[in-house]
């Protein structure tokens, strides 16, 4: 096992009817930046259960964060934070309001030239925040829980992560009810995001950290249980409170303590979001179990732990139960509504060059082994389908 610290300062408010405690979370005397994004608060009631609860405190909103939320869009918000002398960010909505806003916290008090520096630098340019906190109306990314904003330029058509404890939330409400107006992609969406987030810190190298494994087989397992009464489009509230804390889970830094991470889908995945236009978690379905038969041997160990513990394969060789494992995770995938085959988007290998020139570009080698290059990416393309 890796030597590691954790500290995860977020306050979590999860459960039914937990919008109004707003009003003791968030400081009387703080002038509030409410932000959100394409409306969906507004026709499901959270907008009003929010403004409700600040009802006393001065609120400047700011609206029209997109899903992969662009760079160009947060900028305005920057400067009318700065020119309201806003002191505190609430965000609304989804993972892209979530890590727009995180931008947004850094962004008004950044000293740079050029705000586009904190997602450059991985965020290590970043000095202070404002205070941020979230009311996440979509289980899938984990931001609400984490350090991370995933942002995109659309003059440049990059789509860069970066992370800093200053842009760790101070608190997160988190109430499954509001997940009832999701429709069944953003819902299949959110369980393959969760799905890939948890094997991107397990399906590496064995470490021998069976706490940590036995953790991520627990979220595995609940996933794959409450799919089906997730995805059937019902308001059942029990499947949805552990659906929203299994997604929170998957990535709060819990389960990747001590243990080898890889993220090459995720890294293959944002590029394949700015070059297509998929939803990130469409991409994650098609690049994931590719990834897995390019490496198939050095993913050996755990991805025959995986066949084993949670899908429940007893017979074969290591390497057979590897392949299980992928062949049971594509069907999971697919059982719930997901593709995972470039030709399901009417793509083929060869519109991937691009993905493939820009990896060329930037000298990647990702990966737990850093044996993913320009080359290799090709192989894995070639495996997509
Ligand atoms: O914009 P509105 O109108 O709110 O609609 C959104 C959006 O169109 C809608 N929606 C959200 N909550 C809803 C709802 N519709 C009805 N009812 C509700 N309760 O859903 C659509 C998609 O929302 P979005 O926030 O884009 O989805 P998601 O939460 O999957 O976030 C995706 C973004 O997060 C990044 C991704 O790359 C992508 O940019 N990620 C962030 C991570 C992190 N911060 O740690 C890690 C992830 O791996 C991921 O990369
Ligand atoms: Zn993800």
């Amino acid at each position: 096992m890796h030597n590691f610290t954790f500290h995860n300062p977020v306050k979590i408010v999860f459960g039914k009817d937990t919008i109004p405690q707003l009003n003791q979370l968030i400081d009387k005397k703080a002038k509030v930046l409410l932000t959100y994004g394409g409306g969906s608060i507004k026709k499901n009631g959270i907008y009003k259960q929010v403004k409700s609860a600040l009802k006393k405190r001065k609120i400047v909103e700011f609206g029209g964060i997109e899903p992969n939320p662009a760079y160009e869009t947060c900028i305005k918000a920057i400067e009318l934070g700065r020119k309201e002398k806003v002191d505190f960010v609430l965000a609304v909505g989804g993972g892209s309001v979530l890590d727009g806003s995180k931008f947004i916290a850094a962004g008004i008090p950044f000293r740079g030239k050029d705000t586009w520096q904190i997602v450059c630098t991985g965020g290590a340019s970043v000095k202070s925040a404002l205070p941020l906190g979230t009311v996440l109306t979509l289980p899938a990314t984990g931001s609400e829980m984490n350090t991370f904003a995933v942002i995109s330029k659309l003059s440049t058509k990059e789509k860069l992560a970066f992370g800093t404890p200053l842009c760790y939330p101070q608190f997160s409400i988190l109430d499954p009810q509001t997940t009832y107006s999701l429709d069944k992609k953003q819902l299949r969406n959110g369980i393959v995001d969760t799905f890939v987030h948890v094997s991107e810190q397990y399906a590496t190298k064995d470490l021998n950290t069976p706490l940590q494994d036995r953790f991520a087989e627990g979220i595995y397992k609940t996933l794959i249980n409450i799919a089906p009464a997730v995805m059937n489009g019902k308001k059942d509230y029990d499947s949805r409170a552990s659906f929203m804390w299994c997604a929170t889970l998957a990535l709060n830094g819990l389960i990747n303590r001590g243990v080898q991470e890889d993220w090459s889908t995720h890294c293959i995945g944002h590029e394949m979001t700015e070059f297509f236009g998929l939803a990130h978690a469409e991409t994650l379905a098609i690049v994931m179990p590719a990834v897995w038969k390019y490496e198939l041997k050095n993913k050996a160990d755990k991805l025959a732990m995986l066949a084993e513990n949670v899908w429940g394969v007893k017979k074969g060789t290591k390497q057979q139960k590897a392949v299980a494992a992928i062949d049971r995770t594509i069907k999971f995938f697919n059982s719930i509504g997901m593709p995972t085959s470039l030709k399901d988007y009417n793509l083929t290998p060869a519109d991937c060059d691009m993905v493939v020139n820009r990896a060329a570009q930037r000298g990647w080698k990702i990966g737990e082994n850093s044996d993913i290059n320009a080359k290799a990416l090709e192989k894995i393309f070639k495996l997509c389908f």
